[in-house]
């Protein structure tokens, strides 16, 4: 029986030993376990995380169900570079052992898992799948904005309760060793909560005679996770390099000339390896395999992305849907084409 998962995740962001767990299939058997047993199997929590686990089983669920999307987001964003936020269930890391560095690379999982994490339980508290919230009591009454006045209605997304949640479970691994690590890391999981915040929209229903819109209720709700995605991205690009300063409370800016990093800003401290070739000690998995462009000139151009080893080349033949013709009434009748496509992929270390 491979029920409970076996393994260590020191290190690493808590997230992250929960898709171990869902791998190992230990969600399937809570209904028998119980949260006590799962949890207490969960390998890599620090007590307090336990704790909460056993208090919450649920809300487990909604963030251990909501790591594909901060996962797929991940690579989305990262899918034309040599690091590519490749995942790994073969071992109990998922990251193997990038997560042990303080790379750019590490600033953006923390960031975007524990933005993943606010967005899945805010989105389970409106869904009504937890007992510990449902949508965010503060918004009744009425309230203003630009275009005037309005009530408020609907279920507005509880993301400050989910903020909250993320902080005391997320952040619990941190707090508990004080290094210039922990110190990042606790700055990039806020940063990327915030980001989630930063998205959240009026939407609004007008009501009123004929669609006047005279009248109106409205609920705050978050945007697509891609928003905050995009947004860390952007971070990442601009991500501020530090030093921990000597008392080891905050960040210094590692060159005289860098600016200091705000709140919304990803810090790091070490420069990242180039992700060329597989090294498990920066826990790169090399570009070997991976599909490039040889029109392109960027990060995802065969050049680059190959880093110099070259490519080999397979013509592949794709069939589509072609000549589309529509007949009167109502059906569209399409040919099958057969194309020849030529896929790129890049070599390995010779
Ligand atoms: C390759 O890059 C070129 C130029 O940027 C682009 O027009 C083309 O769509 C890309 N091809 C693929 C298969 O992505």
């Amino acid at each position: 029986m491979n029920a409970v998962p076996s393994g260590v995740c020191f290190y690493l962001s808590v997230a992250i030993c929960w898709l171990t767990a869902e791998v190992d299939a230990s969600w399937w058997y809570m209904g028998t376990l119980g949260s006590q047993v799962m949890c207490d199997n969960i390998p890599g929590l620090v007590n307090k995380q336990r704790q909460l686990c056993r208090q919450h089983p649920k809300v487990m669920q909604a963030i251990g169900a909501g790591m594909k999307d901060w996962i797929s987001e991940c690579q989305h964003q990262f899918r034309a570079h040599r690091w590519n936020c490749y995942t790994t269930a073969r071992d109990h890391s998922l990251f193997g052992r990038l997560l042990l560095r303080s790379s750019r690379e590490v600033a953006f999982v923390y960031a975007v898992s524990s933005a993943g994490v606010v967005y899945s339980v805010a989105r389970a508290c409106s869904q009504g799948e937890l007992d510990s919230c449902s949508c965010d009591p503060s918004r009744t009454g009425s309230s203003q904005d630009a275009r005037g006045s309005f009530d408020w209605g609907g279920c507005s997304d509880h993301v400050e309760h989910a903020m909250r949640f993320s902080q005391a479970f997320v952040d619990a691994r941190e707090r508990k060793e004080r290094d210039a690590r922990a110190l990042m890391n606790l700055h990039n999981n806020q940063a990327g909560r915030k980001a989630v915040k930063r998205f959240m929209t009026l939407q609004c229903k007008c009501h009123g005679v004929s669609g006047s819109c005279s009248v109106r209720t409205c609920w705050s709700a978050m945007a697509d996770f891609r928003r905050t995605g995009d947004h860390l991205r952007k971070r990442y690009n601009g991500a501020v390099q530090v030093a921990v300063n000597q008392y080891g409370t905050g960040f210094t800016a590692a060159h005289a000339h860098f600016k200091r990093p705000s709140k919304n800003d990803l810090v790091y401290s070490e420069d990242s390896p180039d992700y060329c070739v597989r090294n498990q000690d920066s826990g790169s998995v090399g570009t070997a395999g991976r599909v490039c462009n040889r029109t392109a000139r960027g990060a995802d151009s065969c050049e680059v992305l190959c880093c110099g080893r070259g490519y080999d080349t397979a013509r592949l033949s794709r069939t589509t849907k072609c000549e589309c013709k529509f007949q009167w009434c109502c059906a569209v009748h399409c040919r099958d084409c057969h194309q020849q496509v030529d896929v790129h992929t890049c070599k390995s270390q010779t």
